[in-house]
């Protein structure tokens, strides 16, 4: 181990991803199950083949790896996604990744008896199929099998159609019994940059809830029909999403967050009234009191909003994930092992979403955040210091080599 070499390694292997999906002003998309996505998974491969680790798909497309091919003990997992959301950053994912191959590297070259494995998950983003953490959600058992027939990509065809056709789902894939799971991840906010403090460790995830809302007007002729005979979708639309800011702001003060990031509109011609509406909102928090209140106040302002304009609507909910709590064990030892190294860190909630979400409740879960600048994020200008990368892997090892049995 040392500061250079670890960082030159941190470095080459990033740079093994960076060009995959890239766009020319810096952004790359890495949509699941794409070519892009194979890409960096293959990439991920070759680099663990290249240092002689094990390497092993599961059928739904998430990428294992580990030092002996089999092992009796339960192992702890390492993990963190390779997709990324359209025009997104190079660290959102990638840096959980490799600084998970880092510590395998460092438990083999110091010769330390530790079962660990490292994964790469699939499908982590909600922007390709609208649903989060396929791949881990799979294994896990949260997510179905026959739940995937109703997500659908950009071509309308079903995420199960897709793996089909891919040859996953063939064969078992639950994840076996673990010690513990771990994920380091970019913040993906601003609190660790502002506060100039080096690494955070995440006591909860916020909950997630989405919905899908159709809005049904009449599509007409927009020079023909009077402003007072129109059922514009559009409009209404635009009232339900003033609303949902205004619920999000004043839900803030529990740090709950209101979204609208989806719009289509149909048919989306300039002389033509929208006809149909279709809004993506995601309402995020870690108190379930704030979510729900906001969720029913909004549902009531919706429903005035298409009666007063004799609009008809569905409100579908997509997602309805609650807040998840960490270990407190993993919390503890995370956070004893950054001060036994020196290095500053913090304790603070996950605005984002994780695959860490869907172990909680089966394995002892914990999270260690690395500052991004200016908590920008889901950006092409994301950036992160590798330096803070290896502080975190370092917080990780240590506090595996204290848990060692
Ligand atoms: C994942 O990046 C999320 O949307 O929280
Ligand atoms: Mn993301
Ligand atoms: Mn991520």
């Amino acid at each position: 181990m040392g500061k250079i070499e670890d960082l030159k390694l941190l470095n080459g292997w990033f740079n093994e991803f960076s060009s995959i999906g890239q766009n020319k002003i810096g952004g790359v998309t890495r949509l699941a199950y794409s070519f892009d996505e194979n890409n960096m998974h293959e990439t991920f491969k070759k680099i663990c083949e290249k240092l002689c680790f094990h390497v092993k798909s599961d059928s739904v497309g998430n990428t294992f790896v580990s030092l002996k091919e089999s092992d009796s003990r339960k192992p702890y997992l390492i993990a963190s996604h390779l997709d990324s959301v359209p025009n997104g950053g190079k660290y959102d994912g990638v840096l959980g990744v490799i600084g998970g191959i880092l510590i395998l590297k460092w438990i083999r070259d110091n010769n330390i008896d530790i079962p660990v494995k490292v994964c790469a998950f699939r499908c982590e983003e909600s922007s390709a199929f609208g649903k989060a953490t396929i791949g881990s959600g799979l294994i896990t058992g949260k997510i179905k099998e026959k739940d995937l027939c109703s997500l659908k990509g950009v071509r309308e065809e079903s995420l199960y159609d897709i793996l089909k056709s891919k040859g996953y789902l063939s064969q078992n894939y639950s994840v076996e019994a673990l010690q513990g799971y771990i994920e380091m991840h970019i913040e993906q906010g601003r609190v660790l940059y502002d506060n100039k403090v080096e690494a955070g460790i995440v006591t909860a995830i916020a909950g997630s809830k989405r919905f899908k809302l159709e809005i049904h007007g009449r599509q007409d002729h927009s020079g023909a029909t009077p402003m007072s005979m129109r059922k514009d979708a559009l409009s209404a639309a635009s009232e339900v999403i003033l609303e949902i800011e205004k619920l999000g702001i004043q839900e803030s003060i529990h740090s709950t967050v209101a979204t609208v990031g989806e719009i289509h509109e149909t048919p989306n011609a300039l002389n033509v009234v929208p006809g149909f509406v279709e809004l993506g909102i995601d309402i995020r928090g870690i108190e379930s009191s704030s979510i729900n209140s906001l969720i029913s106040q909004l549902k009531c302002n919706i429903k005035n909003i298409m009666n007063k304009r004799n609009l008809s609507y569905e409100l579908i909910p997509t997602t309805l994930g609650e807040p998840v709590k960490l270990s407190n064990q993993v919390i503890g030892g995370l956070y004893e092992a950054a001060k036994k190294l020196g290095i500053g860190c913090i304790k603070m909630p996950s605005g984002a979403g994780h695959d860490a979400m869907e172990f909680a409740d089966i394995t002892k879960t914990g999270m260690v955040f690395i500052p991004c600048k200016e908590g920008i994020s889901h950006n092409p200008k994301e950036e992160a210091d590798l330096s803070d990368l290896l502080n975190a892997c370092k917080i990780v090892y240590e506090y595996l080599k204290e848990v060692l049995p």
